[in-house]
């Protein structure tokens, strides 16, 4: 093969992502050669970026690989599916053993172990790598994280350190997630856990509208001021900022003049198919996911709009903000709840992968950077890193403290919600979370009498070992069962 380029690191794909990325290795102090499939990309990256750092501009794949120093670092960033498979396949050729593939994309994680088993059969490192943060952050210090090989991860992990955003201690938001598509499964649970957070700040805006009558600008304030304390987030910064805007063409508030029909790219989705899969309850997640779906639902919306409810009047002065305060409790409260859920879910898919995810080291990359990042998250890592088995986040005593001094509050909310007809399927799937895992029993008893009625299907006895089924359709008496 040829002899070793300059560049520590390539990327190939220059749209807005792969080229800020490239333009932050190279700000790093790293040489990257950079290669898109359209060359003019490629040149226009160097003509307006160029004395950012050393860039090696290659027009071919040959040219690419050969900029490489080895063993050789690419990092893909095309489309997620189709386009990602057939950039691997045009490079993975020129490749050599030790050579290391990265794909920062948003790819499901059954694809990034495909490629890591087809790609490992080669000798080449596939290091699927979740990236998180957008467009700024991935330019200015995203959250990182990469699944893959320990050897991919000693060449790679110090490279991404310097890249990623670095959380209030200076520690980088970075960390090796585990082996093949542990990256990618973290990503898309982050995802589920930002559709879920989005959900419910977007429940608690319409609570401060519909029932508090606050105006957006007043709403924006609220938002403000909780950004101040323990929701201190990105999403509800930039919650305050886009409800504070108004809109120049016709002078409103630039809510009241977005269409009400949420859209999604599908990693959101993802996480709610792969934790019916796996049989692990994110009913937060799911809600939101359901809630952007239901709103698009445009028929079905038109067909209902005259369907009776509630009508009520807005609460005013002392009573108004006392609810917002209530809001507030609620919102925390269930905020808990979706990271129990999503957090729940990492464990699942580490037992069933075999990726052995520190949840800690989870917590702790998702403090800066992303788009979940918030105050918060040191609590969790702090929970996490004391206590790796705890068995929930609920189970930590400071998470468990703070929700049960929030229960009467969320109580409320749910129950105003539910009594003036404001939908909050985020507040009040997270409080029957709540309520079904502290209950000391559950109806499911009656589900499995049922299930044994009609198909046989069995039970088990609270009182001894066995299945067993009763005779329904005979004399009633039990027996023993397989
Ligand atoms: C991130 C974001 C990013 C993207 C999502 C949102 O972590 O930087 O999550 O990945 O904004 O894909 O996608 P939806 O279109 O599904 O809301």
């Amino acid at each position: 093969m040829s002899d070793s380029g300059t560049a520590r690191i390539g990327v190939t794909g220059l749209a807005v992502m792969g080229s800020n990325l490239a333009r932050n290795f190279a700000r790093n102090g790293y040489t990257v050669a950079v290669h898109n499939r359209t060359a003019a990309r490629t040149q226009a990256l160097i003509e307006e970026f160029g004395d950012e750092g050393t860039f090696v501009p290659a027009t071919t794949p040959e040219e690419f690989v050969a900029a490489l120093e080895r063993p050789r670092r690419l990092m893909i960033m095309v489309k997620a599916g189709g386009p990602t498979d057939a950039v691997i396949e045009e490079f993975a050729p020129l490749l050599e053993p030790g050579d290391i593939v990265i794909d920062g994309g948003n790819a499901h994680f059954e694809d990034t172990r495909r490629r890591e088993r087809e790609l490992r059969k080669r000798g080449i490192h596939f290091v699927g790598a979740g990236i998180s943060g957008g467009e700024e952050g991935a330019l200015h210090g995203p959250s990182i994280m990469p699944g893959g090989s320990d050897e991919a991860y000693t060449a790679l992990g110090p490279m991404l350190a310097d890249i990623a955003a670095k959380a209030h201690d200076g520690a980088p938001t970075v960390a090796h997630i585990g082996p093949d598509g542990a990256g990618h499964y973290v990503k898309m649970v982050h995802n589920g856990i930002e559709y879920a957070d989005m959900q419910l700040i977007a429940e608690a805006y319409q609570l401060l509208r519909s029932v508090a009558g606050y105006p957006p600008a007043r709403i924006a304030e609220t938002f403000r001021a909780w950004n101040e304390g323990r929701l201190d987030s990105y999403l509800i910064e930039i919650t305050a900022d886009v409800l504070a805007h108004t809109d120049a063409a016709t002078g409103k508030p630039f809510v009241d003049i977005v269409a009400d029909r949420a859209e999604q790219k599908g990693t959101g989705r993802w996480t709610v198919q792969i934790a019916l899969d796996l049989g692990v309850p994110v009913p937060g997640i799911a809600e939101a996911v359901f809630a952007r779906s239901l709103s698009g639902h445009t028929g079905l919306r038109d067909a209902s709009r005259e369907l009776p409810g509630p009508v009520s009047e807005p609460l005013e002065g002392a009573a108004a903000e006392r609810f917002a305060a209530r809001v507030e409790q609620a919102l925390y409260a269930s905020k808990i709840v979706s990271y129990t859920q999503g957090f729940d879910q990492i464990r699942a898919g580490s037992e069933t992968y075999g990726w052995d995810i520190d949840l800690g080291a989870v917590a702790s990359v998702w403090r800066a950077g992303c788009i979940i990042r918030a105050v918060f998250l040191d609590r969790i890592t702090e929970a996490y890193t004391a206590r790796p088995e705890l068995p929930s986040l609920l189970s930590d005593t400071g998470f468990a403290q703070e929700i049960g001094a929030a229960q009467e509050d969320w109580r409320e909310v749910v129950a105003t919600a539910a009594r003036q007809g404001v939908p909050t399927p985020g507040f009040s799937a997270a409080l029957a979370y709540y309520d079904a895992l502290r209950a000391p029993r559950l109806p499911a008893a009656l589900t499995q009498g049922q299930r044994d009625f009609f198909g046989a299907h069995t039970y088990r006895r609270t009182d001894r070992e066995g299945s067993f089924h009763t005779l329904w359709g005979g004399d009633r008496s039990e027996i023993p069962a397989g």
